[in-house]
C-alpha cells in the first residue's frame, strides 16, 4: 500500500522543526516506516541548491526556479520511490511554500507557479499539510533566540505577514488537504493536537 505525504509549513520561527521529529513518532507507533526529509534539499543536489538558495542574492525567478529543480530531483528521485515502498514521507516544507514565499512574499503572479508545479508535480499533492501558524512577530522573538538569520529570515516583519496571509488563503481554499495549527499555544497542546491529526490520517 502507498504510504501518505505529509507537509509542514509555516513562517520561519512558527515551530515545524520542533514537532517534526515527534510527529515521526507518532506515525511509527501507527507501525508504518517514515522518511523525514525536508524542501529546498532532501537530495544531495537538492542540499547544495539549498546552500546558495539561503546565502545567495538572486532574482527572485531564478529563486522560484531553483526551488522547483530542487523540488523536481527531491520528488522524482527520493519522495515517490519512498511512498511507492509504502513508507510514510515527513516533507519540511514543499510546493505551498513557494506559494506563501516566492508567491506571496516576493510578489511573482501565481500563474507562473502553477506551470512550475504542473511541470514538476503533474497532478501530486501532499495528502495532509500541517500549516503552524503564528504571528510575524511572536516568530521573529523565536527564531532570533535560536540562530542567525539566512536570506529568507533576514526579511522584514511585511515580508512574513504576506507569506503568512498566502499560506492561510491556500489553507482556506483547500481546507479538506490543510490542518491549522495554534504555534502560540504550549509545546503541549500543540503536540496533543498533532497525535490526534495522525491517528485519524
Ligand atoms: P526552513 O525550512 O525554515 O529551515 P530552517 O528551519 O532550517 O531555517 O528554511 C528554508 C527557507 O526556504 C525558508 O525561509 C523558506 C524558504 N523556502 C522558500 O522560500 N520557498 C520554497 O519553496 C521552500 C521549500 C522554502
Amino acid at each position: 500500500m502507498r504510504g501518505k505525504f505529509i507537509t509542514l509549513e509555516g513562517i520561519d520561527g512558527a515551530g515545524k522543526s520542533t514537532h517534526i521529529e515527534y510527529l515521526a513518532e507518532c506515525i511509527r507507533k501507527r507501525g508504518a516506516a517514515v522518511t523525514v526529509t525536508r524542501e529546498p534539499g532532501g537530495t544531495e543536489l537538492g542540499e547544495k541548491l539549498r546552500e546558495l538558495l539561503l546565502n545567495r542574492d538572486m532574482h527572485a525567478d531564478t529563486e522560484l526556479m531553483l526551488m522547483f529543480a530542487a523540488r523536481c530531483e527531491h520528488l522524482k528521485r527520493r519522495i515517490l520511490p519512498a511512498l511507492a515502498s509504502g513508507e510514510w514521507v515527513l516533507c519540511d516544507r514543499f510546493s505551498d511554500a513557494s506559494y506563501a514565499y516566492q508567491g506571496g512574499g516576493r510578489g511573482i503572479p501565481a500563474d507562473r507557479l502553477v506551470i512550475l508545479e504542473r511541470w514538476v508535480q503533474d497532478d501530486f499533492q501532499p495528502d495532509l499539510t500541517l500549516l503552524f501558524d503564528l504571528e510575524p512577530q511572536a516568530a521573529l522573538v523565536r527564531r532570533s533566540a535560536q540562530r542567525d538569520a539566512d536570506r529568507f529570515e533576514a526579511q522584514e516583519l511585511a515580508f512574513f505577514a504576506r507569506v503568512r496571509d498566502a499560506y492561510l488563503k491556500r489553507a482556506a481554499a483547500e481546507p479538506t488537504r490543510f490542518r491549522i495549527i495554534d504555534s502560540g499555544q504550549s509545546r503541549e497542546l500543540v503536540r496533543v493536537k498533532l497525535e490526534k491529526i495522525i491517528a485519524n490520517a
